[in-house]
């Protein structure tokens, strides 16, 4: 075999070294473009996780019903569809849970008037459109389980939802009432306060925490 010259040998090795240096920066850059795609993908799927968990709380949201602005009242729910008797429109669970002495002693008046109480002293606030639910006097809507709003009636596309606020509340929270119904009670807040004939109306639609209550303390009332 042909002898090297020094000069020659000592070319060929730093050609060598150099590219192993390229070779080994090569892996570098590899290394950490693999790493940034982990970084993207867990990213990602945690993306998709709080997008699965946020479409998880609107599917229990009715779609047949919009988050529409009212005349006199802000936000109300329309129904966009004809919905059957019985359907949910809305539902509380998974909501934020508030504990206090009473419904006034909530953090903030806003979170008074959205949360739900479902127990004696704590309230139920929900990301859902049972936010946007409105009370009426004569409502098409009522609740099933502790806070889930439910039709009573097919309710036509075009029509307000609406349930009585009564049929949850039992607290010193009040409210001037607009719904501008026949049947008006005009001062709505406490289950206690609700006329004995308007209970028995609304009878199977009345928050089980209020069954539980009655049962408790005062049969011949229900
Ligand atoms: C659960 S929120 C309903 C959504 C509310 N309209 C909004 O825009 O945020 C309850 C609040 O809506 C208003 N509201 C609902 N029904 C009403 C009614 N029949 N009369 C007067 N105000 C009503 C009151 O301000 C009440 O505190
Ligand atoms: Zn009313």
């Amino acid at each position: 075999m042909e002898k090297l010259s020094r000069n020659t040998k000592e070319k060929l090795c730093l050609t060598h070294k150099r590219t192993r240096k390229k070779l080994k920066l090569l892996i570098t850059k590899v290394k950490q473009f693999v790493s940034l795609i982990q970084i993207f993908l867990r990213v990602g799927a945690q993306n998709t996780k709080i997008i699965k968990s946020k479409k998880h709380f609107l599917n229990m949201d009715n779609s047949k019903v919009a988050v529409r602005e009212t005349q006199s009242i802000g936000k109300g729910l329309l129904a966009i569809k004809n919905i059957k008797k019985g359907e949910v429109i809305a539902d509380w669970t998974g909501g934020k849970v508030y504990e206090a002495e009473s419904c006034t002693k909530l953090p903030t008046k806003e979170i008074a008037d959205h949360a739900i109480q479902f127990e004696e002293h704590k309230w139920i606030d929900t990301e859902g459109i049972g936010r946007c639910s409105n009370h009426s006097c004569e409502p098409n809507c009522g609740i099933k389980g502790k806070f889930q709003v439910v039709t009573m009636r097919d309710i036509k596309k075009g029509e307000w939802c609406t349930w009585d606020y009564e049929m949850t509340e039992d607290s010193d929270w009040v409210m001037e009432c607009k719904c501008g119904t026949s049947f008006c009670r005009k001062k709505i807040g406490a289950f206690k306060n609700m006329p004995k004939e308007i209970r028995k109306k609304y009878n199977g639609y009345i928050s089980d925490w209020l069954k539980e209550k009655i049962k408790n303390n005062s049969p011949q009332t229900l």
